[in-house]
């Protein structure tokens, strides 16, 4: 069979474009035994050709009018590298009805409108491919559709935001503080300018939704994540966490529980033998576990030029795959059901409480009697110190309803003797 010369239009010539073509050049050869044929980029849609570039592109490759990628008829696929959501849609779904594959490393862009992106593509016969768009270099999405498709995942577990955990990193392991770490993160360039989105957890969000998504074979509505960001964590906290044997992480869990879904992105405290606990700087996990396989972790950079180019060049090699050969898995993501959410009040959750309060008799006694009132049992309670007269006051619950736990909270901040509640943090015991 005679193999076609596979053509490619980008969208964005950026830190992901940049990898990507960088990594066609250095694994041609490869790259064309796998594909089944020789790549050609045709051209490439930036906003600004006489930027400087991190890789070397020919003047001629570049335009900035998208048509000259969509409606080129010889351009079999699009890779989208571009980013936002409205112009990257549209360009997306123009390159479908004009018969091309499309890769995407767009996560905001798929946890918003994938379903009816990959619909779209199907009705068009064609394919959205985006390994990229969560966990830059780390197989996920693959693992998640063909390698674990014979196991009910039970739950999924990971750290998938790597700005967050950089920072989480330089707090716990060098004693830094907050602003400090976020001011690193930002000189290295694993933070952006505005790094609201990784902060409040919305980018963690973004991606928790798409991979839940595939480990529950739902489709997940981004509103259904509780969303919970880091910037309430203090150094103090950190410290204490560790005194208790926990690591402070930014995790986004997601589970089938027999009520529905439970989805959330949260600070949490894990046990510091937790295999996600020794997950530092801006590395990325996915814990899953399922009900044949057990566990299993992945683990690896989630962001960066070369290895989320090396996902998209993956998808690549697919895609020619598809076009050469006409192997296709079928777009399984439309067969997905709405499933039920469980909303977090419901959800069991062990907390952890810093307070400060008046440092009397009966404290402590007030404190164990308000949680009782509301069945939330305590695990342990410390007074870690006293000044003032005002005592800081650390305690962990056992595993309760969340809504009584506030319930209990309600009662003990309107205590005459609570001064200040600090700080509140969900822990996972396993
Ligand atoms: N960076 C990562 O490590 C990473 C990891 C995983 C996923 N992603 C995702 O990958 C996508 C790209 O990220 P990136 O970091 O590579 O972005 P980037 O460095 O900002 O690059 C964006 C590229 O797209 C071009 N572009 C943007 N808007 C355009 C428009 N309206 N018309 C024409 N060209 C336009 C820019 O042109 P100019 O060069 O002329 O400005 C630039 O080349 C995003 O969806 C991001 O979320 C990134």
């Amino acid at each position: 069979m005679e193999r076609k010369t596979v053509k490619v239009g980008f969208l964005g010539m950026g830190t992901v474009g940049s990898g990507t073509l960088r990594i066609l050049e250095m694994n041609r050869e490869q790259v064309a035994v796998k594909a089944g044929s020789e790549i050609e980029v045709k051209k490439i849609l930036v906003r600004n050709p006489e930027k400087q570039r991190d890789v070397d592109v020919s003047l001629e490759l570049l335009t900035t009018d998208p048509a000259e990628v969509l409606q080129d008829p010889e351009i079999d696929l699009v890779i989208e590298v571009m980013g936002g959501t409205e112009e990257a849609r549209r360009y997306i779904e123009e390159a479908l009805k004009q018969k091309k594959y499309v890769i995407t490393a767009n996560k905001d862009l798929m946890a918003a409108a994938g379903s009816e992106l990959l619909l779209q593509a199907r009705e068009c016969r064609r394919n959205i491919y985006y390994e990229a768009s969560v966990g830059g270099g780390i197989p996920l999405i693959r693992p998640l559709k063909h390698s674990l498709g014979a196991n009910k995942i039970i739950r999924i577990m990971g750290i998938i935001n790597g700005t967050t955990n950089y920072i989480l990193t330089r707090m716990s392991l060098y004693n830094m503080d907050f602003e400090g770490a976020l001011a690193e993160a930002q000189e290295k360039g694993f933070a952006e300018q505005d790094p609201s989105s990784d902060l409040e957890g919305r980018d963690a969000a973004y991606k928790l939704s798409i991979l839940a998504g595939l480990a529950f074979n739902s489709r997940i509505h981004i509103g259904d994540v509780y969303t919970e960001g880091i910037s309430g964590i203090s150094k103090r906290d950190i410290f204490y966490a560790s005194e208790l044997g926990f690591a402070v992480k930014l995790l986004a869990i997601g589970e089938e529980l027999p009520g529905g879904l439970a989805l959330r992105v949260h600070p949490t405290l894990i046990p510091r033998t937790h295999p996600l606990a020794a997950v530092h700087n801006e590395n990325n996990a996915l814990y899953v576990v399922g009900n044949a396989v057990g566990e299993v972790m992945f683990y690896g950079l989630g962001a960066g030029a070369m290895p989320t180019g090396s996902s998209v060049v993956a998808d690549l090699i697919d895609a020619a795959r598809n076009i050469n050969y006409g192997i296709e898995d079928g777009i399984m993501e439309i067969d997905f059901q709405d499933k039920a959410v469980v909303p977090v009040e419901e959800l069991l959750s062990s907390f952890y409480l810093r307070l400060q309060a008046e440092d009397q008799p009966g404290v402590f006694a007030a404190l164990a009697t308000a949680f009782g009132e509301d069945k939330v049992s305590l695990d342990m309670i410390i007074q870690k110190r006293s000044t003032e007269g005002v005592a800081e006051i650390v305690l962990v619950t056992h595993a309760v309803e969340e809504r009584f736990f506030y319930r209990a909270l309600d009662r003990i901040k309107a205590f005459p003797t609570t001064r200040k509640i600090n700080s509140v943090f969900r822990v996972i015991e396993k």
